[in-house]
C-alpha cells in the first residue's frame, strides 16, 4: 500500500488529479522565492515574521489585483533561506517552513519543533481541470473556526462550506451559503491557532474534515490557489494580521451605535414621522429609521415615489429636528425604463454588466427587469457615489445596500456575464463573490467624496475585506429560537473573520416572535455591535410597543441600557478599528487555553471587549442559565455578588434580566442614557470600576459625526487602578484635542466594605471627602458595595480609598 502511494505522490497526474510535481529550480527575487516545479509553479511571499502568502499556478500567475487585500508588500528579510539535499527550509522568529523537493509539499512548524499545519503528504496541491485544491493533514484534536457569515456552531470541523453569495429567505440552522463570503479560516489545535486566508473570488469550498477524516482542504472552482497563512498561537495576533492585510472599519457615525429601526416598509412620509413621534412620546431611545424598498419611485433607486414622499429634504430635516437618521436602501438593479434617468446614463456611459456580445445584461428584481452597474468598473463607481450625492444632499444620513450578491429572480446571474474587473475583464464567476464589496466601496467612495459627515452603510452581502466600508446584518433571519440563536453566533464568528459591525434583525425578519422571544433578541441586541429591528413587508408590527405595556417596558428599559453603554461601546469601536479585534467576541478569544470556553454551551456567551461578559438567554421558555465564568473573578452586574472564575454558575433569569458580569480589573465608562445621540450635552461621564491589584483604560472620544478624528481631533481618558490597601485611582487626560464639554467624572467603584477615608488630589489641593454628600463628598451603597463619587474633569486627579 505504501509503496503505491509513493508511487502516487511523485506521479503529475493521476485519474484526472494533476499534482504540482517537484521543484526544478528555483530563484530568490526581492519579493519572494519562485520554485519552478514539474508540474506548475509556486511562489512563497515571506511577508512578515509568521506571515507568509503561498501561490500556485499551473504555467502563469495572473496579474489581477487582490479585492481583499490593500495592504502593500513591504521589504522584510528578517528571514533565512537555505537549500538542503531533499528540500529547503525557511526560518523566521517565530517559524520554520520546510519545503520538500520531491513532491514539492509545506510543513509549518514553531520554534520547538511542533507541526503548526501541514500539507496532505499525498494530495499537496493538486489541479483537478480547472479547479484548485489545497490538502491539508487534519488532526484528530484540530478545530475550526470564523469562515466569516456562516450558520451552525462556531466550531466548524465535520462540515463543509461553500463560498457563494447566496440569498436564501428564512434559512435554517446550517444552511450554506449565505449573502458572505469571507474564505479566512482559523485552526485551533492544543488552544494553538494559525490562519488560513484563502484569497480567491471563485466559488470556492471549505471542506473541514466533512464525509472524510482524513485531511481538510480548501479550494476554487477557478483561479490560482493563493492563500496566506497567517501565525499565530494567539487568536488575536491573528486576527489583527488579517486585518492588517484585509483592513479594519472604519469608525461609524456614533449614532450608528444608537438602536434603529427598520420594517418593509414604513411610508409615506406621514407614518414615518408619526414613528418618530411615537418612540419619542414613549421615552424608547431610537437614532435611525429606515426606509425600504417602497420610498422609490417604482423602485427605481435615487428616486422617491411623488406621492408618498413628495418632499424628501422636508422629511429629513423634520426627523433631524427630533433627533432622528434616516437611512435608505439603495439596490444594485437599476429598473430597465427608457425615460429613467439612472439607466438612461447607465447606458449612454457604458456602466452597466453585460453579456460578452456587447448587448447590457438583465435581471429581474424588484424594479422588475433591471441593469445591474459594473461596481468593478471605476467609471461606474464613480457615477454611483455621484448619484447618491442627490440623496446625500437631500439629508439622507446612510445607505443600506441590499440584494448586492447580486440577487435576481430565479437565483442564476449568468455566468458569462462580462465585468471590467478594474481593467482585467472578466466574467460573474470571477466578479459574484465580490460584487457587493465594489457595491459598498463606490457607496463608500461616494459619501467620502461628497460629504464631510460620516453616513453609515449596511450590506447584505461581502467579501473579505467588506469591513472596511460597511456593517453587515444577517439578512433575512425568522422569529424562532433557533435564529435567536443564530443572532448570537453568527456575529461572533463573523467578529473572528474580521467584521467588527454585524448585527441580526432584531425579532427576526419573517414570522412572529412570541413575546418573551422579542425580549430575549432585544437584549442580546442591546450587545451586538448593529442593533437594528426590521420585519419583513405584511407581518405584524414588531416596534417597542407592539407586544403591550410589559413588554415595552422591558424592551424600553432594554434600550436605555445600550444608551448607557455608549461610550464604552464607541471606544471598543474605536479600539476595532485600530486593532481589527471584534467588538463581540467568543469568550474563547480572551480566554484562548481555556478549553471550557470552547464547549457548545458556552458558545451562547459572549465579551464585549476584554472584560464584559455577557449571557443572553437564547431562549423563549428559560428560566435558569447556566454560565460559565473563565478565570478571575467576576462581578455580576444585576446582584453585585462576587464570583470566583473557572466555575459554571446557574442564575435565574425572569424576563427582564440579562446576566451581566465585568472582570475583576474591569473599567466601564457609562453615561445616562437620552432618546437619541447627542440629545443634550451630557456633562458627566461615569466610570464603572472593579477593581484589581492593577489595571488601567483608555476612553477614545471624538465628535462622533465628522472625519476630524483623523486628523487628530480627538481625546483620551486615561484610567488607573491600583489596589493593596489602598486603592489609587488617576485620571489624566493626555491627549484632549477634541473638547468633550464634560464638566464631572463620576466614578462607581466596586469596594466591599464600606470605606474609611477618601482623598481626592489634584494639582492645586488635596481634599478629604464628606461621606454621603454627593456633591462634595461620596455615598457608599451598602446593598451593592458600591462607593459613587463625582470629581471634576479637565485636570489630573487621584482618589485614594481606604
Ligand atoms: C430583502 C432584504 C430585506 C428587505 C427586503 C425588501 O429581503 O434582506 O431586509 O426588507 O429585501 O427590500
Amino acid at each position: 500500500m505504501i509503496a503505491i502511494m509513493i508511487g502516487l505522490m511523485s506521479a503529475e497526474c493521476v485519474w484526472g488529479f494533476e499534482y504540482t510535481g517537484s521543484v526544478t529550480s528555483w530563484q530568490k527575487t526581492d519579493q519572494y522565492i519562485e520554485f519552478n516545479l514539474s508540474n506548475g509553479l509556486f511562489r512563497l511571499y515571506p511577508l512578515e515574521s509568521g506571515v507568509y502568502r503561498f501561490r500556485y499556478a499551473r504555467k502563469s500567475f495572473s496579474s489581477v489585483p487582490s479585492y481583499a487585500v490593500i495592504k502593500t508588500q513591504e521589504k522584510w528579510s528578517d528571514f533565512t533561506f537555505q537549500e538542503y539535499e531533499d528540500h529547503f527550509l525557511l526560518s523566521d522568529h517565530f517559524l520554520t517552513i520546510r519545503v520538500t523537493k520531491s513532491p514539492c509539499r509545506i510543513r509549518i512548524s514553531d520554534k520547538q519543533g511542533r507541526i503548526i499545519n501541514q500539507d496532505d503528504d499525498f494530495l499537496g496541491v493538486a489541479f483537478d481541470e480547472d479547479e484548485v485544491r489545497c490538502f491539508k493533514t487534519l488532526y484528530p484534536n484540530e478545530n475550526f473556526y470564523g469562515l466569516g457569515e456562516k450558520t451552525g456552531e462556531l466550531n466548524k470541523r465535520g462540515n463543509h462550506y461553500t463560498m457563494w453569495n447566496t440569498d436564501f429567505p428564512a434559512y435554517s440552522f446550517t444552511h450554506d451559503p449565505l449573502y458572505v463570503s469571507i474564505p479566512f479560516l482559523i485552526g485551533i489545535r492544543d488552544q494553538q491557532a494559525y490562519g488560513i486566508f484563502f484569497d480567491n473570488t471563485y466559488k470556492s469550498t471549505f471542506n473541514l474534515g466533512a464525509g472524510s477524516s482524513r485531511f481538510y482542504w480548501f479550494g476554487a472552482e477557478k483561479g490560482e490557489m493563493d492563500y496566506y497563512f497567517i501565525y499565530g498561537p494567539e487568536i488575536k495576533t491573528i486576527i489583527k494580521s488579517y486585518t492588517n492585510l484585509t483592513g479594519k472599519i472604519p469608525m461609524p457615525p456614533m449614532w450608528a451605535l444608537g438602536y434603529q429601526q427598520s420594517k418593509w416598509s414604513y411610508y409615506p412620509d406621514e407614518t414615518v414621522t408619526a414613528l418618530a413621534a411615537k418612540f419619542r412620546q414613549r421615552n424608547i431611545p431610537c437614532d435611525v429609521l429606515y426606509l425600504d424598498i417602497h420610498y422609490m419611485d417604482g423602485y427605481r433607486v435615487f428616486t422617491w415615489d411623488p406621492l408618498r414622499f413628495p418632499d424628501p429634504k422636508k422629511l429629513t430635516d423634520e426627523l433631524a429636528d427630533q433627533g432622528f437618521k434616516l437611512i435608505t436602501i439603495i439596490d444594485p438593479g437599476v429598473k430597465a425604463d427608457s425615460h429613467y434617468t439612472a439607466a438612461k446614463e447607465g447606458l449612454e456611459q457604458n456602466l452597466f454588466a453585460t453579456y460578452p456580445d456587447g448587448e447590457v445584461y438583465q435581471g429581474e428584481v424588484w424594479p422588475s427587469w433591471a441593469y445591474f452597474p459594473d461596481f468593478t468598473n471605476p467609471a461606474t463607481r464613480d457615477w454611483w457615489g455621484n448619484k447618491l450625492n442627490g440623496l446625500i444632499q437631500q439629508g439622507v444620513d446612510g445607505f443600506w445596500n441590499d440584494m448586492n450578491e447580486p440577487a435576481v429572480w430565479g437565483q442564476s446571474f449568468p455566468d458569462m456575464v462580462r465585468f471590467n474587473g478594474n481593467g482585467y475583464p472578466t466574467n460573474h464567476k470571477q466578479i459574484h463573490n465580490v460584487y457587493g464589496l465594489e457595491m459598498a466601496r463606490a457607496t463608500m467612495d461616494g459619501i467620502r467624496k461628497h460629504s464631510q459627515q460620516r453616513h453609515l452603510v449596511v450590506t447584505r452581502a461581502g467579501y473579505a475585506g467588506i469591513q472596511r466600508y460597511a456593517a453587515v446584518w444577517t439578512g433575512d433571519n425568522v422569529s424562532s429560537e433557533d435564529h435567536l440563536r443564530l443572532a448570537c453566533l453568527m456575529p461572533q464568528g463573523m467578529g473572528l473573520s474580521g467584521l467588527a459591525y454585524t448585527g441580526s434583525d432584531v425579532g427576526g425578519f419573517i414570522g412572529v416572535p412570541s413575546p418573551a422571544l422579542y425580549v430575549r433578541w432585544m437584549q442580546l441586541g442591546v450587545f451586538t455591535p448593529f442593533f437594528r429591528g426590521h420585519s419583513a413587508v405584511n407581518q405584524q408590527d414588531k416596534e417597542p410597543w407592539a407586544f403591550g405595556d410589559y413588554i415595552e417596558d422591558i424592551v424600553r428599559r432594554t434600550i436605555l441600557m445600550r444608551y448607557n453603554y455608549i461610550p464604552f461601546l464607541y471606544n471598543e469601536f474605536h479600539q476595532s478599528h485600530l486593532t481589527g479585534l471584534p467588538i463581540m467576541r467568543p469568550l474563547f478569544l480572551n480566554f484562548q487555553y481555556d478549553p471550557e470556553c470552547y464547549t457548545s454551551k458556552a458558545q451562547y456567551q459572549f465579551m464585549v471587549g476584554e472584560n464584559l461578559l455577557v449571557a443572553p438567554v437564547v431562549s423563549e421558555k428559560e428560566n435558569f442559565k447556566e454560565i460559565y465564568l473563565p478565570e478571575g473573578q467576576w462581578l455580576d452586574l444585576n446582584s453585585f455578588k462576587v464570583y470566583p472564575g473557572n466555575q459554571w454558575i446557574s442564575q435565574a433569569v425572569p424576563l427582564d434580566k440579562i446576566p451581566l458580569f465585568l472582570k475583576a480589573g474591569g473599567i466601564i465608562a457609562r453615561q445616562s442614557s437620552q432618546n437619541y445621540i447627542g440629545e443634550r450635552k451630557l456633562d458627566t461621564l461615569e466610570f464603572h470600576i472593579y477593581p484589581a491589584s492593577a489595571s488601567d483604560y483608555e476612553l477614545y472620544q471624538d465628535d462622533g459625526q465628522s472625519y476630524a478624528y483623523e486628523n487628530g481631533t480627538y481625546s483620551l481618558t486615561r484610567i488607573k487602578v491600583e489596589q493593596n490597601k489602598t486603592t489609587t485611582i488617576q485620571v489624566t487626560e493626555p491627549y484632549h484635542q477634541y473638547d468633550t464639554g464634560r464638566k464631572y467624572y463620576q466614578f462607581n467603584v466596586f469596594y466591599a466594605q464600606s470605606p474609611h477615608r477618601i482623598t481626592v488630589k489634584n494639582n492645586q489641593n488635596s481634599v478629604v471627602l464628606r461621606e454621603d454628600d454627593l456633591k462634595q463628598g461620596f455615598r457608599y451603597d451598602s446593598r451593592s458595595r458600591v462607593i459613587c463619587l463625582t470629581i471634576p474633569a479637565g485636570q489630573d486627579s487621584e482618589i485614594q480609598i481606604r
